[in-house]
């Protein structure tokens, strides 16, 4: 496959052939670079970062390493190898070949699924515009930009995908995908949690860790899809969206691994002892998890969905993993759990499996988080704190879907709005935590040297040293 670094931008789709097509993407470009400019991460245009860029698509060495200052990032676009005679796998065009172009009968819906996903890209990157001015570190703060250009270049491969497939209005919701803003009232972004506040370290680490992660199985289940040219493209995000997780786990388990070293020295496990030492007591570590854990399940979108069906069957949009699951690939006579109130407890029962396939997407993604949590466990478990963090019921403060409006407590029973009320404090980030996390968020940019609430990683990036200069402030 042709990877072409010469033009304004770099990809492997053969741009130069197609000169309509690349003119209309370097025409959109400036638009990109002057959202970046207004809405990346701010005071960071001089910086000089040791940031990797994706150069091809090969499993070894598709990235390189190298300072860039971001504004000079090369953002490309690049799609997974194709597989020669790539057939449709599941739903009703199951045999098939899969679409080079897009079906027109479907197109509408397609159009809707990319214009989705390529909405959070964007959205995630202003919602972490701010962070870069309270970094841990240098080795943090590096990898915050990592992400963020990467967000960026997740755009990118959305915005190529409405650009090369959807003609007039594809190019128009390429330009909408730079106005609409997290937060904003008038012009939010699309999804609810892309709206919400990234206000400090532990949200981000917390957000790499949650919300990412349903990045992971939503490029997942479009990397199965009949329209190849999306499955291709999604399938090398996946490659970029590891790293995010990383930061993530990695992030969370540091802050745990800081405070358990407090707690032992200390011989405390006191919240407000340990608060007055400067690191963040386990407590709150578990209210950020719940509001992440519970904000991101609503992502997922409503247990009993026809869109979800119809994106199914029609071969748009697949299950995590659809290749290797035994079954017919078409789900027409099965039936999947899930739950529900009725008379004030919570029941499961059994739905069509194709209406339940966005509650079947969240479930396979709890599994996943479930496995990460249980690494946090062991962190605390070998610094012989008895503490353990879990993740709250499925039904625990969600906004979409059958709870929404139930108030339902992190062990998965329903309250009344008075009981809710009353504990809501303990179950959830207060305004009163949110101020102590954020009092601790200086800025710590010496090499090698770490705010107080997180311990230093294993190792560096890419084979440096922790205590590398991963950031040259210019
Ligand atoms: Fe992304
Ligand atoms: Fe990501």
């Amino acid at each position: 496959m042709n990877i072409d670094t010469s033009g304004k931008i770099p990809n492997n789709v053969d741009l130069a052939g197609d000169r309509a097509l690349q003119r209309a993407l370097e025409h959109w470009q400036p638009g990109f670079l002057g959202w970046w400019g207004e809405m990346g991460p701010e005071g960071s245009p001089a910086h000089e970062i040791y940031l990797r860029t994706a150069v091809s698509v090969e499993r070894d060495g598709w990235a390189h390493f190298d300072f860039v200052r971001m504004p000079d990032y090369r953002w490309g676009i690049f799609l997974a190898p194709a597989t020669p005679g790539r057939v449709i796998h599941f739903g009703e065009h199951k045999g098939e070949p899969a679409w080079q172009e897009v079906p027109g009968e479907y197109r509408s819906m397609l159009r809707r699924i990319i214009v989705t996903q390529g909405d959070t890209e964007p959205a995630s990157v202003e919602q972490q515009r701010r962070l870069g001015l309270t970094c841990p570190s240098l080795y943090d703060l590096r990898n915050l930009f990592q992400v963020n250009v990467e967000e960026g270049r997740h755009l990118w491969a959305m915005v190529y995908l409405l650009h090369r497939h959807f003609g007039r209005d594809g190019r128009e919701e390429a330009e909408a995908l730079l106005e609409r803003r997290s937060g904003n009232q008038d012009n939010p972004r699309l999804l609810g949690a892309f709206n919400e506040a990234t206000p400090d370290w532990l949200s981000f680490f917390m957000f790499t860790f949650f919300t990412d992660r349903d990045g992971k199985f939503q490029l997942s289940a479009l990397a199965e899809s009949g329209f190849d040219p999306l499955a291709r493209t999604t399938r090398f995000m996946l490659t970029e969206e590891a790293h995010h997780m990383f930061v993530g786990i990695t992030g969370v388990g540091r802050i745990l691994q800081r405070t358990a070293e407090v707690m032992a020295q200390q011989k405390t496990d006191d919240p407000a002892r340990l608060r007055t030492l400067g690191v963040i007591d386990l407590p709150t570590m578990q209210r950020y998890l719940n509001f992440h854990f519970s904000v991101t399940l609503d992502l997922f979108g409503s247990d009993n969905s026809s869109n979800a069906a119809t994106y199914y069957t029609t071969g748009l949009k697949g299950r995590f993993e659809e290749g290797g699951i035994d079954d017919d690939h078409q789900l027409k006579d099965r039936a999947y759990p899930v739950i529900d109130v009725e008379g004030g407890i919570i029941v499961e029962r059994e739905v069509p499996a194709l209406k339940a396939l966005n509650e079947n997407l969240r479930d396979d993604y709890i599994k996943d988080t479930v496995a990460g949590v249980e690494r946090w466990n062991r962190v605390l478990q070998k610094a012989g704190v008895d503490f353990r963090l879990g993740v709250p019921h499925k039904a625990f403060n969600r906004r979409i879907g059958s709870f929404a409006g139930v108030r339902v407590s992190p062990e998965g029973r329903v309250v009344s709005e008075a009981e809710w009320q009353a504990n809501v404090r303990s179950w959830l980030p207060s305004l009163e935590d949110r101020a102590f996390v954020q009092s601790l968020m200086g800025r710590v940019t010496e090499p090698g040297k770490f705010a107080n609430w997180i311990a230093p990683p294993e190792r560096g990036i890419n084979g440096k040293p922790v205590d590398f200069e991963y950031v040259r402030f210019n």
